[in-house]
């Protein structure tokens, strides 16, 4: 990552104006790169053993804060200055996925310790159909944030779906207005994440920003935005990943991937983990590998992950330290037991023994992880997920996880 910085402003955790001490800065992290490092080579089990070291309550439902009824679909983000940000929709009068909402924001700057008050981004106002989350993309490239969501995903009282997103300059803390960006794409149903969108660290498309999602019921599936400069332009990929059969009421066991997460795998190749809708194959989750950054998601390249049971949800996935983790609601039929697993093989298999995060009401989940040189940053990881007592939309939570198992 640090070659792509801005020259001027130093790369990686040494960054500022002063040549003296960004090289005081790389000195001593080469040393410790060189005598301590856990995690530039492979993690082993043994060094494995993640537990929960913090969990707070981000937001609450049921009109105790900002009047909002319920707060859903929990997005987090860490940013090039190391501070998380995560949102959820704040769905106004009522919990259903159509309706007026505000985005919410809160901040932390002291790596998930304490947060900000919460701020309302974007009000859709009184909006039938109003907005849904989403995915949040950085650019690390060039220290932007932006945050994608689609109007009228339900086509409730409204004829057109909008594809909207939204841009930070300076680390979250001020938003530019929204752009249609489907004066640029058109106007087909798009429903990014939710989760995270990636920036592309290895070859082939360095640097391109890729944000997958999928469409309506009926004509669903994967595809994915693409921007190669920053972006300025976005288009979809050449060939998207269709239900079947595609453009009609599906059936249980008909093949309609659904919401989606991908992430980059040290070969350059892009996983997308997907919500099964209607449990084609399995009660887990559809998996497809794109080898051209996300152009084509070809049916040749899908396979089903059994061990990744799933209720059909989104799910979150991180790549971090060389390992793969996944976070869901790990039962066939019902959103509880939060659980975190992680792979030591890309992927390919699960430890045997995963982290249960929660064991009772659990939903919609998505992580993310610092960057910086503190070896606290290559150790945690934060996963945000919806929470319950009653139903999992009671309340969204911040779990931040070390890696290794040390305080
Ligand atoms: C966004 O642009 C599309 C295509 O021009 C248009 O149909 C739609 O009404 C616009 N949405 C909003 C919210 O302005
Ligand atoms: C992925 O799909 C492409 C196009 O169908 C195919 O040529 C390739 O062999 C597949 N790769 C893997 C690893 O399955
Ligand atoms: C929770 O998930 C774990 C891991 O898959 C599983 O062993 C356990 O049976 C699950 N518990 C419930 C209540 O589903
Ligand atoms: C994961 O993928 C990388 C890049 O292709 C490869 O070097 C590494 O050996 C893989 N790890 C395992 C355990 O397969």
């Amino acid at each position: 990552m640090s070659a792509e910085r801005d020259p001027r402003r130093g790369s990686g955790p040494c960054r500022g104006p002063e040549t003296w001490w960004r090289e005081l800065c790389l000195g001593v992290l080469l040393f410790l790169a060189l005598c301590c490092c856990q995690t530039c080579g492979m993690a082993t089990p043994d060094q494995v053993k993640p537990i929960i070291t913090m969990e707070q309550l981000l937001w609450v439902s049921g009109s105790v804060i900002g009047e909002v009824n319920t707060y859903r679909i929990p997005l987090i983000t860490a940013t090039p200055q190391g501070t998380l940000l995560a949102f959820a929709e704040a769905r106004k009068h009522s919990p259903s996925d159509i309706g007026a909402k505000f985005i919410a924001l809160r901040r932390s700057q002291d790596k998930g310790a304490t947060w900000s008050p919460t701020s309302f981004i974007v009000d859709d106002g009184s909006l039938a159909d109003g907005l849904n989350l989403g995915a949040v993309v950085v650019d690390w490239e060039k220290d932007i944030v932006f945050l994608v969501y689609s109007l009228c995903a339900h086509y409730h009282q409204c004829p057109v779906a909008s594809t909207m997103i939204i841009r930070s300059r300076d680390d979250g803390v001020t938003w530019s207005v929204p752009r249609n960006l489907s004066e640029d794409i058109g106007t087909t149903m798009f429903a990014p994440g939710p989760g995270y969108g990636i920036q592309k660290r290895y070859e082939p498309k360095k640097g391109r920003l890729i944000v997958c999602g999928h469409g309506t019921l009926a004509r669903d599936g994967i595809s994915c935005l693409l921007s190669d400069d920053h972006g300025l332009t976005w288009r979809y990929g050449r060939q998207p990943l269709h239900g079947i059969p595609y453009g009609e009421r599906k059936l249980l066991s008909d093949f309609n991937p659904d919401e989606c997460q991908p992430y980059e795998l040290p070969d350059g190749s892009v996983v997308i983990n997907a919500r099964n809708q209607n449990f084609y194959h399995c009660s887990c989750r559809i998996v497809v590998r794109s080898y051209d950054a996300c152009e084509t998601l070809p049916l040749d390249n899908v396979t089903f992950d059994m061990t990744l049971v799933d209720p059909a949800v989104a799910a979150g996935a991180l790549v971090k330290s060389g390992l793969v983790f996944f976070s869901n609601p790990a039962h066939e039929r019902q959103r509880v037991n939060m659980t975190l697993r992680w792979s030591f093989t890309n992927g390919s298999s699960w430890w045997k023994e995963p982290l249960q995060i929660w064991s009772g009401a659990s939903g919609y989940s998505s992580m993310t992880a610092l960057d910086g040189a503190a070896p606290e940053d290559a150790q945690s990881l934060f996963v945000i997920y919806e929470k319950g007592w009653v139903t999992s939309t009671d309340s969204v939570s911040v779990a931040k996880i070390s890696i290794n198992g040390k305080l």
